[in-house]
């Protein structure tokens, strides 16, 4: 615990110490920055958790200024859209980096879960920090998808149209909820109204909180490592992990690497492929919703796709409608799924690691699947896929089981 005298010579600047007299900002930043310790061995997996407060940091502040001119009315949302586009100064600059943020906060946000389960970040005693992770990406799930509807091109009404259908597929309840959900009988300006009420106030102070509770519960345990080590049980003398260095400054100036090279990428496809070939912003959305003009093909965004290509490869609409919100929820319980004690892939079993890359080829084939028509050799290898996936996690209590793990080391390794 930092003592009264070292919180008096924290700040030399005598405006910064009158705060401190009044608000603990010297003991957050002792706490959170200064003195906490995190590995040393860290690498490039552990940056994604940044770089998505990056992400979010970049989605707030444009929303905000899109907000400024954009019209949640079914008659003015598209023309809008088109107003910032053309005569609002930058505005094409903050949409781009909306619509391209919302696929790079999925990119990082994947590389970060996918973090966690190289690692075993989610096992005890990280249960928590996992599943208000997964709560973030419920979340942004639904912000993404509200999102979407708002420009109110043809694939923002038919994917309103098709996602909100999913609920009716619900027995005895569906046909209510899906009225209670649009507002009205149909996709309507009132949906409009109430997804954009969701998008820009709702869902974000979800998300705001979210982050907040998931890096409290993060600085509360400490960070896990590519090893797989508490480092909190090996401490010097004055109680410091040995194997951790200050997050700042050591961490952050290596952060800021980081970030730099993924704003120099997020960028490059800001200002020369925002519409990245039809992956972050689809055709059949640069003309207005038309109800009577449904898209040949309806694809979702490339993040939801592997989900999409399992929903579409069960024929019952209603079992299809269960498997997608179970592939969804199946990351909930890889804590208790996962039954081996060594966390880090390095000193695990050749089982997680087959499993894992069969895992890896199946999300993104199936994500690959999604975005293809839902017949014929597409979806064998879709129901193909779609088992693979599954198994995964229902056969994870028994292969993780089977494991010979390597011995794990007292201290983290180190290269230079
Ligand atoms: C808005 C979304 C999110 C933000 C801003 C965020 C932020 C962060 C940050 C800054 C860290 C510490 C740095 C690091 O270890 O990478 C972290 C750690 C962690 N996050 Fe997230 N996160 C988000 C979503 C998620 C999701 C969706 C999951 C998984 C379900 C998740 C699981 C974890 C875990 C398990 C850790 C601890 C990792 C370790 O110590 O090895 N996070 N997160």
């Amino acid at each position: 615990m930092p003592s009264d005298n070292k919180q008096e010579v924290y700040f030399s600047n005598p405006m910064l110490k009158w705060v401190d007299e009044r608000f603990p900002l010297s003991k957050v930043l002792r706490e959170h920055a200064t003195e906490y310790y995190a590995s040393k061995n860290f690498n490039i997996w552990y940056i994604f958790g940044v770089l998505s407060t990056v992400v979010l940091v970049l989605m707030l502040l444009t929303g905000i200024f899109l907000t400024m001119n954009y019209k949640p009315s079914a008659a003015e949302a598209f023309n809008s859209v088109e107003y910032i586009m053309r005569s609002v100064e930058y505005g094409w600059l903050m949409r781009y980096m909306h619509s391209t943020g919302a696929s790079f906060f999925f990119i990082v946000l994947y590389l970060h879960m996918f973090r966690g389960m190289l690692y075993g970040s989610y096992k005890n005693p990280r249960e928590l920090i996992w599943l208000l992770g997964m709560m973030l990406y419920f979340c942004l799930m639904a912000e993404a998808f509200l999102g979407y509807i708002l420009p109110w091109g043809n694939m923002s009404y038919w994917a309103a149209q098709v996602i909100v259908n999913l609920f009716g597929t619900i027995p005895f309840i569906g046909d209510t909820l899906v009225e209670w959900i649009r507002g009205d009988y149909y996709i309507s300006d009132i949906t409009l109204n109430r997804f954009f009420a969701l998008h820009v106030i709702a869902v974000p102070l979800a998300i705001l909180g979210l982050v907040f509770a998931h890096i409290v519960a993060l600085h509360h345990i400490g960070s896990n490592n590519p090893d797989g080590i508490e480092i909190k049980d090996n401490k010097d003398a004055q109680g410091k992990p040995i194997d951790g260095v200050a997050f700042h400054p050591f961490h952050t100036s290596k952060d800021l690497v980081w970030i730099t090279i993924f704003l120099i990428l997020y960028f490059g496809a800001v200002f020369f492929a925002p519409e990245m070939g039809g992956l972050f912003l689809e055709v059949d959305n640069f003309e207005p919703a038309n109800p009577l003009k449904t898209p040949e093909h309806i694809v979702p965004s490339w993040y939801f796709t592997p989900y999409y290509a399992i929903l579409r490869s069960i024929p019952d609409s209603l079992l299809g409608f269960i498997a997608l919100v179970s592939a969804v929820l199946c990351f909930v319980f890889l804590p208790w799924l996962d039954k081996c004690k060594v966390k880090s892939i390095r000193y695990r079993g050749w089982q997680y690691k087959v499993a894992l890359a069969i895992f890896v080829i199946s999300f993104v084939s199936l994500g690959y699947l999604g975005m293809q028509p839902s017949s014929g050799i597409y979806l064998i290898l879709a129901r193909l896929f779609t088992v693979v996936y599954f198994s995964f996690f229902l056969l994870m209590p028994f292969y993780t089981r089977l494991e010979k793990t390597k011995p794990v080391p007292d201290r983290v390794v180190y290269k230079k």
